[in-house]
């Protein structure tokens, strides 16, 4: 597993995440006049994205020319409390000069999960350029690891780890009896970069098992995350807890 970088605190590692995130979109809109962003979901990000939207990044970032994506969300409303949609926008979308047309959600007011994805694959392909090898490929993408090694919606024992032709599914999460959509390993591993966030005392054990019990296996998820591009992965001191 990757080396993480490792911040005293939650705050640094948000200011550095978001340093990034400037330095990346600059260089894209430098070079190809877009910068197509994957966001991640659950609570992690938040703080992030509330940092991007205040006064001292707003206006560092061209949002005129950014496309933001869902590397996953939830099968529920974009009004629901656990929508990822409904969390970017209030900490975030809302409060930046986003193009409205370059926000793309994964649609859920439809009949099914499976719709949802097949739906959300057409949306990738749609606005994603592609890479010279033909394949589809996000500038970043933001991703969030749980307790149990997780990433986007890519659960342990889900048949979305073995997905490798679609590059969005459905996924049914038991232990939360509900369903969501993912993006899948291929879209993921074509990013040109990924910002992997952890921090906080309840992922010190996943980051213990990935760093010392787990290092030299694909147990989890989030082992099988391998870009083509670049990877950082960046924790504060709370999650090193178990190793120190
Ligand atoms: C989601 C996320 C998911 C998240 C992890 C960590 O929809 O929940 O995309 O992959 O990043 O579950 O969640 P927390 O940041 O809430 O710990």
């Amino acid at each position: 597993m990757l080396k993480p970088e490792i911040f005293a605190t939650a705050e640094h590692l948000h200011h550095a995440a978001a340093d990034l995130c400037v330095n990346r979109c600059s260089a894209a809109i430098a070079t190809q006049g877009a910068f197509h962003l994957a966001l991640s979901g659950g609570t992690t990000p938040k703080a992030l994205f509330r940092l991007l939207a205040s006064m001292e990044y707003r206006q560092q970032i061209n949002w005129e020319n950014v496309h933001v994506y869902f590397g996953d969300e939830r099968f529920v409303p974009h009004n629901h409390n656990d929508s990822n949609y409904k969390m970017a926008k209030d900490t975030l979308l809302d409060n930046v000069p986003c193009r409205p047309e370059n926000i793309h959600p994964i649609d859920t007011a439809v009949d099914s999960a499976q719709t949802a994805a097949a739906f959300y694959s057409k949306t990738l392909t749609t606005h994603l350029p592609k890479n010279s090898q033909g394949r589809h490929e996000f500038d970043l993408i933001l991703l969030g690891l749980g307790p149990d090694g997780h990433t986007a919606s890519l659960f342990p024992d889900t048949l979305a780890l073995k997905e490798m032709d679609k590059i969005c599914t459905a996924v049914f999460v038991e232990k939360f009896n509900s369903w969501r959509i993912t993006m899948t390993y291929p879209i993921i591993n074509a990013a040109k970069e990924i910002l992997l966030l952890s921090e906080g005392e309840g992922k010190a054990n996943i980051v213990y098992d990935l760093l010392i019990t787990e290092k030299d296996t694909t147990r989890y998820p989030v082992q099988r995350i391998k870009p083509a591009g670049r990877m950082s992965w960046f924790i504060d001191e709370a999650a090193t807890k178990k190793l120190t």
